[in-house]
C-alpha cells in the first residue's frame, strides 16, 4: 500500500494508472476503521483494479464541536487494517492539504433540497453541507470510476448521490452502496461504538431490534401508534431518541399511512449516554 499525504502526488501516481486503463475504486473514510469499511474495502477490490481509501476527520461535517474533538484517531492501527484487507493507496492528507488557508472564503453551496431539512439534516444543520464539501474536494483528488459507500449512512448516500448529480459527474462515477454490517447481537458497526460505556454497549443492540419490531409490526394504514411505540421501548431501555422515521425509500418524506405498496425505510437516531447512534433498515 502506498501512502500519499499531497494531492499532487497522489495525482501524479493516479494519472500513471489511469494510462493502463485501470479502474479507480474509491473508499472515503474518516479513519477509526472497523470490519464495515474492510468490507467496503473488499467489494471495492472485487469491482475495480486498484482501491483508494482516504483518512480525513472532516471538521466542516460536525456541527458539535465536542463531537468533533472526541472523534476517535487511530491511524497506524487503521493502516494495520487497511493492509490486511489489500487497499492499494492510502490518502492521508492534512487540514491544510483539504482546506488550503489561503483558498478560505464563502464556501460553496450545494442545493440539496429537502433531503437536507429531513431526519439527520434537520438535527445536525450544516451537516451535509459539510460532507458534500470534502466529498467534492475529495472525489477532484482521486477521481475514481467507482465510489463504495456504506448504507448505514443511508441519508448520506442519498445526499452523495445527489451531489455525483449537482457536479455533473454522476455519467463519469458509479455508486455503490453496500450493506450495513452488524456485530453478532445486531448493533450496526460504528466508529462511535468504541465510545459506548460497558453498559451502554449492552444496551445498544435496541435500537436494531427496535427497526426490526417495527419492520415486522408494520401493516397497511396509519404508521403513528407503531413510531410511537419504538419511542417507548428505546426511551425505557436508555435511549434519548431524536427521530424514528418510516420514510420513503427514494425520497425518504415521511410514511404517515402506508398503502402496502410504497417503498419504505425505518431510519432512527438516538443518544445513549453522549454517543449518538443512527441505524436504518430498508423495508420492502
Ligand atoms: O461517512 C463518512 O465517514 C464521512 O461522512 C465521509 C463520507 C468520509 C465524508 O467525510
Amino acid at each position: 500500500m502506498i501512502l500519499f499525504k499531497k494531492t499532487n502526488n497522489l495525482r501524479k501516481y493516479l494519472d500513471n494508472q489511469k494510462e493502463k486503463n485501470y479502474q479507480i475504486g474509491f473508499v472515503p473514510t474518516m479513519g477509526a476503521l472497523h470490519e464495515g469499511h474492510l468490507s467496503l474495502i473488499r467489494q471495492a477490490k472485487s469491482q475495480s483494479d486498484l482501491v483508494v481509501c482516504s483518512i480525513f476527520i472532516n471538521p466542516t461535517q460536525f456541527n458539535d464541536p465536542e463531537d468533533f474533538l472526541k472523534y476517535p484517531v487511530t491511524t497506524e492501527a487503521d493502516i494495520r487494517l487497511l493492509l490486511s484487507a489489500g487497499c492499494d493507496v492510502l490518502f492521508l492528507p492534512s487540514r491544510d492539504e483539504m482546506y488550503p488557508p489561503e483558498a478560505s472564503g464563502q464556501p460553496p453551496f450545494y442545493a440539496l433540497g429537502e433531503l437536507e431539512l429531513l431526519l439527520e439534516g434537520k438535527f445536525r444543520p450544516g451537516h451535509f453541507q459539510g460532507v458534500c464539501q470534502v466529498v467534492d474536494r475529495l472525489l477532484f483528488q482521486v477521481q475514481p470510476d467507482i465510489l463504495f459507500l456504506g448504507q448505514k449512512d443511508y441519508q448520506q448516500c442519498m445526499v452523495i448521490s445527489r451531489l455525483l448529480e449537482l457536479t455533473d459527474r454522476n455519467k463519469s462515477i458509479s455508486l455503490v452502496v453496500c450493506p450495513t454490517l452488524r456485530e453478532t447481537d445486531g448493533l450496526a458497526m460504528s466508529s462511535r461504538n468504541r465510545r459506548l460505556s460497558v453498559t451502554e454497549r449492552e444496551k445498544a443492540p435496541v435500537i436494531f431490534h427496535t427497526l426490526c419490531y417495527v419492520r415486522d409490526q408494520l401493516r397497511p394504514g396509519p404508521t403513528g401508534d407503531l413510531l410511537k411505540e419504538a419511542v417507548s421501548a428505546l426511551t425505557a431501555a436508555g435511549f434519548r431518541v431524536e427521530y424514528i422515521s418510516l420514510a420513503d425509500a427514494r425520497n425518504l418524506k415521511p410514511c404517515t399511512d402506508w398503502d402496502g405498496q410504497q417503498e419504505l425505510v425505518v431510519l432512527c437516531a438516538a443518544f445513549l449516554g453522549e454517543v449518538r447512534l443512527i441505524d436504518n433498515l430498508p423495508l420492502n
